[in-house]
């Protein structure tokens, strides 16, 4: 058991430091996930609306809506995983834990401005009639962000993982 505490390098928090530790609900953080489908769905469907050509006015103002409808969604998904899937300060820190689960939680901040300027990108294409022309640099720009968020989702879920685990291990 003690060699068990020792490897997981758990650290009481210091009353006196000045840094703010983060850790996760891994149960909270999980469910968040598992029951926002209709995000996944938008996502997927606005990946496919940029690979596609665009028709007609009608379609370019679908597009602008579903990105707009996927921002939103993104700062309410950002905000729950937040507001119940992080905590500050807890009373024990595993220091690996800990430095992932701050950075992953830095993470939103980026991603969310990115789908934003995506979003003001589009409306300004739309408003200078140049969205269909631009559709594959908008394309290109969508995948990266959808990359680095798959990469976000990735570790987040193996976070969510080592903390199970972590939390199973410390009841022997
Ligand atoms: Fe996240």
């Amino acid at each position: 058991m003690a060699v068990k505490v020792m490897q997981r390098q758990l650290s009481a928090v210091s009353g006196t430091s000045n840094s703010t530790l983060v850790s996760i609900n891994a149960a909270f953080l999980q469910e968040i996930k598992d029951v926002h489908t209709e995000l996944w769905d938008l996502l997927a469907g606005a990946r496919d609306m940029c690979k596609h050509k665009l028709r007609s006015e009608n379609d370019e103002h679908r597009l602008a809506a579903d990105m707009e409808e996927l921002r939103d969604l993104f700062a309410l998904q950002f905000s729950l995983e937040e507001g119940f899937g992080y905590f500050d300060n807890p009373a024990f820190v595993d220091m690996n834990i800990a430095k992932r689960a701050e950075d992953l939680k830095n993470d939103h901040q980026y991603l969310y401005c990115e789908i934003c300027e995506i979003c003001d990108w589009i409306d300004k294409l739309r408003h200078h009639r140049r969205l269909p022309l631009k559709l594959k640099d908008v394309d290109i720009r969508f995948e990266s962000f959808c990359d680095q968020l798959m990469k976000h989702e990735a570790r987040e879920n193996e976070l969510i993982f080592d903390s199970f685990n972590n939390d199973i291990g410390s009841g022997d």
